[in-house]
Formats: C-alpha cells, structure tokens, sequence
C-alpha cells in the first residue's frame, strides 16, 4: 500500500543526462554534463601515479579491517596539508574525516550542523552545484541564495555578492566555493577573496567551503589561495574537499572535511560530535581511495608524477577552452563566448538558454546541463568543430 503510491523522483539533472547519453546511438554525441575528465580520445583515465600507488598497496597487502571514523591520520594530515599549505597547518588547529567523496563531506557537515544549529538557513552562490540544495534540505534545513554571477556578463557581480551576503543573518551559513566554481567557471581575484573573508569575519556566519576542483584551475597552490585567505581570517571554516577529480578518483569516493580554526575553540569536542554523526551515515570511510592519495601525497616520485599528470589535465581543459572560443569567432557566431577562455576548472557558464540546450541535445546529440553548464574537460580536437558549428546554428534561430 505504501508503497503502490510512491511517485516517480525527477531524473538528477546532471547524472540523469548520462543514461539519456548512453542510450543515444547517433555516433556525433557528446556528453559535456558531468563533471568527468575526458582526454583527447573521450577516454576518462586512471593516472599512472594512482596506478603505481596501488602496485604498492598490493604489495604491501593491508588488512581490509575497518578504518577509524574519521579516517587514516596520515591521509589525513596530508589532506590538511594540501588544502591550506604547510605553514597555517602548523599556526591553526585543524582537524579533518575522511569522507565518501566531497558529497560525503557536505552531508556530514549538513547532518551535524542542523543538530546544534537547526533554524539557520543556508545561503548558496546563484547559480550554484545542482545537488547543494538537496544535501541541505534534505537534513532539514531550509535554503537561500546569495548574489554571484553577473548573468549578462558571465563574470563574478562582486558588489553585489558582498550586499547580499552583507544581509544574511547572524547564525545562518553560507556555502562558497572555494576555486573553479561550480557552474560558472567564475572565481573572485585574490583582492575579493580578502575583502570576502572580512566582510564574513565581522558578521557572526557559519562558512563552509566546496573545494572539489583543486589544481584544475590555475594549480594545486593557486587554486587553494581562497581557501588559505579564509582559513587566516576567519575563527571557523569547514571545508569539503574532493579527490574525484584531480586524482581521477571518482569511483573510489574519497575525499574529506576539513574544520580549521584560529584560535583553540572546543576541537575536540567538535571533532567527537562530527565522528558520532558519521557513525550514522556510513560508519566509516572506504579506505582504497584514500590510501592511494596517502602512498602518493608521501611518495616524492609519485608526488611528482602526480603533479604533472594534473598540470596535463589542466593545461589540456585551458587549449579546450581557447579552441572552443576560437572556433565559435571563425563562425561568426552572433553571440560573443569569449569569457569562456577567462573562466577556471571544468566548467563554463556558457549564458546558452533551456531552449538552446533542448535542442543541441535533439538536433545534434550535445549534452549539456539546463542551466547551459557546459563541462569544458568532455571537449576534444575532434569535436570541438561539430560543438561550436552546432551552438552556432542554434544560437543563430
Ligand atoms: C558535477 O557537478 O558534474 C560533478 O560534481 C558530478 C556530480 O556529482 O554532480
């Protein structure tokens, strides 16, 4: 009975587009919806320094037992380290857990925050990553957004960021992004990052930083620079990072949240109270991920070799972009996309309406998120004509 009246949930917006891909069989398609890194060839790959690393775990043959709750110490150690740099590593009190992926760490910190915190709000960038809104709600909390993008100018409306979140009440939480935003592509400078985490700093704000792309934007410190900006000058900040994408670990759901404080504020306790929320999620972390980012972060040859296959990841989505914005000019195409070149990560925030999606999805097999998203990294020397000619002759009706 109860379960005879159960309606259909809507398909996810952007994961929901790969089955539709997939069962495309118009040999042109392209899906350019998930947020997956492609190569030249179409082909996602593993990296040759995740490869080795799990020659070395096989070697070393750990037990499958379970992991702590919040994770293995030293992957955790190196995860702080990576996200906010050695030296406030060693100046702030910062603890992480090891998360099933970044998801896993925006739920834990959603789940634990609505216990000691309920009746916040939480404030998301407009637009902002299509799942923010149902992690958060779903734990019960209601959610809002703040000003971000200039929607005609595909750039960052900064003033108008700040007025926003100059409005947002004492107790209620904000979610940033913390580098190559998620979907628009459009990061604030150093300077905004400053003038951010002050404005943030005078008001009594909860702030959690998404930081799933680092090193695809402009490299693993560059990227990290809003985040260690934050970390200085602000008491608290949780942050969600991601091994999804720059170790191409996706299936492996591994990443971690990190809480860094400035001053010695309860840590332990808090750190008590996350790992007891975790307990009822998912108990504890899976453990190959993470030990493939330990044996990598700690091994100076794989570090290396790590380092430079994401330069290629990074260096290769830059040549896409250029391409993309070169190829749309030589068709005169009627609208201007050349902030797609400007934009950081993955992502372009390409201004292309739910109609022009509709129909480069019906007409020529192009998937895109409805939001006119496009994932940069799905680009290729060989599709990169055929996506430019068929967003030139739809934009052009
Ligand atoms: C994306 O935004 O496409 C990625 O973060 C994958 C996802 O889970 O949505």
């Amino acid at each position: 009975m109860i379960f005879e009246n159960i309606k259909s949930a809507p398909k996810d917006p952007i994961l929901g587009l790969t089955s539709e891909f997939n069962n495309d069989n118009n040999k042109k398609k392209v899906n350019l919806s998930v947020g997956v890194y492609q190569d030249n060839n179409g082909v996602t790959p593993t990296f040759e320094s995740v490869l080795n690393a799990e020659k070395i775990l096989l070697d070393k043959n750990y037990s499958k037992s379970y992991k702590p709750i919040d994770g293995d110490q030293e992957f955790l150690s190196e995860s702080i380290k990576l996200v906010l740099g050695d030296s406030i590593y060693n100046n702030n009190l910062s603890f992480g857990l090891n998360t099933p992926g970044g998801t896993g760490a925006l739920k834990l910190v959603s789940e634990f925050l609505v216990k000691f915190s309920p009746k916040s709000s939480v404030w998301f960038s407009n637009p902002t990553w299509a799942n923010h809104r149902p992690i958060f709600e779903s734990s019960g909390f209601s959610t809002k957004e703040y000003k971000y993008l200039n929607f005609e100018k595909n750039n960052v409306d900064f003033p108008s960021m700040i007025s926003s979140i100059n409005n947002i009440p004492d107790g209620d939480i904000i979610v940033i992004h913390g580098c190559c935003h998620n979907p628009t592509g459009a990061d604030l400078s150093s300077d905004e990052w400053t003038e951010l985490s002050k404005i943030i700093n005078k008001k009594n704000i909860i702030t959690i930083c998404d930081f799933a792309y680092q090193g695809l934007g402009s490299g693993i410190d560059e990227d990290a620079e809003g985040i260690r900006i934050l970390s200085k000058n602000l008491d608290d900040l949780f942050i969600c990072s991601s091994y999804s994408k720059n170790f191409g670990l996706y299936s492996e759901r591994v990443g971690c949240l990190i809480y860094t404080n400035s001053r010695n504020r309860n840590t332990d306790n808090l750190l008590s109270q996350l790992k007891k929320t975790a307990r009822t999620i998912y108990s504890n972390p899976p453990a190959h991920g993470s030990d493939i980012v330990r044996e990598i972060l700690q091994d100076d040859n794989l570090r290396v070799m790590w380092e430079s296959e994401l330069k290629i990841l990074r260096e290769r989505i830059q040549t896409m972009r250029i391409s993309l914005d070169s190829n749309l000019k030589e068709l005169k195409c009627s609208k201007d996309f050349s902030y797609i070149v400007n934009q950081k990560g993955m992502f372009s925030f390409t201004g292309l309406s739910e109609k022009d999606v509709e129909k480069l999805k019906k007409d020529y097999s192009i998937y895109i998120v409805n939001s006119g998203r496009v994932n940069i990294a799905g680009i290729t020397t060989n599709n990169v004509h055929y996506i430019a000619e068929s967003i030139n002759k739809v934009t052009s009706y």
